[in-house]
């Protein structure tokens, strides 16, 4: 990225890099939760956790980015190593534990890119804010922490996400509970219809929720008026990983495992919502995107997007332009 970053800083390799990675076509455009997005393929959440690189992976054809997971204040992560490749399985174990330079930091760096971006309305990249909250703040005080971050960010981004299903900050996970989510989602909804223009809110989930917890969530999501879900974080469960990464996944430890491991279970999530939600609410599909025809599987049974993370560190720089060649051509 430090490469990529010098290299997208001189005009004419800006532009060849653009002509090499970008889908130039509006075939793909779409509207969701009243957003236009340029093509249907994002960047993930815990790449870009500052809003460092936006230009750059705006260079490489993303239709849209989620920055963050932003907290309040500024945290370290969990010690290092915290991050392992599994390509045996095509798979990443991690446990970052939110690392990230704060709110304010996050706010400086959208604010200039939103300056520098003024005059680019239509075809804008879209970028989400996606908010937690930070280690040392206990659960009961969660709702404070999602709030300062979707105030300080509310002018710089265009649609949040609320992440209570990283496995890597303990106890976050509870938040997925009914009572929990409602306070959260009611503090931040109060505080965006009292805007000129609300932005839309999504929640993100974990993979290892049972029907029941997704049923919950879907009344939830209804009653909270919910823009939307993303589907799914990383999980926790191994049991899917081949021998060979099985073993180096009991050296590595705890973390969340993402990847093609997890494919079959996100798409399973992303059945189970689509049949119980009926188009009333737009899916963001997260979990073992690689190819075309994986983002095609997932936008066929009901995602509106997709979003890529592991599959971008295996595939490479071309993972956008690829899906998006794949997809025209369906
Ligand atoms: C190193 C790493 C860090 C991540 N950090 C975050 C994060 O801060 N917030 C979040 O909501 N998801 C985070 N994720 C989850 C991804 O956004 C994505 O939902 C997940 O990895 C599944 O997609 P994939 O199989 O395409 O990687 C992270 C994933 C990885 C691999």
């Amino acid at each position: 990225m430090h490469c990529l970053k010098m290299a997208n800083s001189i005009p004419f390799s800006q532009q060849l890099i653009r002509n090499a990675f970008q889908f130039q076509s509006n075939q793909l455009e779409k509207k969701v939760f009243g957003l236009n997005f340029t093509n249907p393929i994002g960047l993930g959440a815990g790449f870009d956790k500052n809003a460092q690189y936006l230009n750059e992976l705006d260079a490489l054809g993303f239709g849209f980015i989620e920055i963050g997971t932003v907290t309040p204040k500024a945290q370290n992560g969990n010690e290092k190593p915290r991050l392992f490749r599994l390509p045996h399985d095509k798979a990443l174990i991690n446990r970052m534990g939110f690392n990230n330079n704060g709110v304010n930091a996050a706010k400086e760096n959208l604010a200039r890119w939103n300056d520098s971006n003024t005059n680019i309305s239509l075809s804008k990249m879209i970028v989400g804010g996606n908010i937690g909250k930070n280690k040392i703040t206990p659960n009961e005080d969660a709702w404070q922490d999602y709030k300062i971050c979707f105030n300080e960010l509310f002018d710089e981004v265009d649609y949040f996400v609320v992440n209570v299903s990283s496995p890597n900050t303990p106890g976050l996970r509870a938040l997925q509970e009914k009572d929990a989510l409602r306070k959260i989602f009611s503090e931040l909804q109060n505080d965006n219809i009292g805007k000129s223009n609300p932005k839309p809110l999504l929640l993100k989930i974990a993979p290892d929720l049972s029907n029941e917890q997704l049923d919950d969530i879907i009344s939830l999501a209804f009653e909270i008026n919910l823009s939307g879900l993303v589907v799914t974080n990383t999980t926790i469960d191994r049991s899917n990983l081949s021998s060979v990464s099985s073993k180096k996944s009991e050296a590595i430890g705890l973390g969340g495992l993402s990847g093609k491991p997890l494919f079959n279970r996100s798409s399973q999530v992303l059945a189970y919502l689509t049949r119980q939600i009926e188009n009333n609410l737009a899916i963001i599909s997260s979990g073992g995107i690689f190819t075309g025809e994986d983002a095609a599987d997932r936008l066929n049974n009901g995602a509106a997007l997709v979003q890529v993370w592991t599959g971008f560190v295996y595939e490479g720089p071309s993972i956008v332009k690829n899906i998006c060649n794949y997809l025209s051509n369906q």
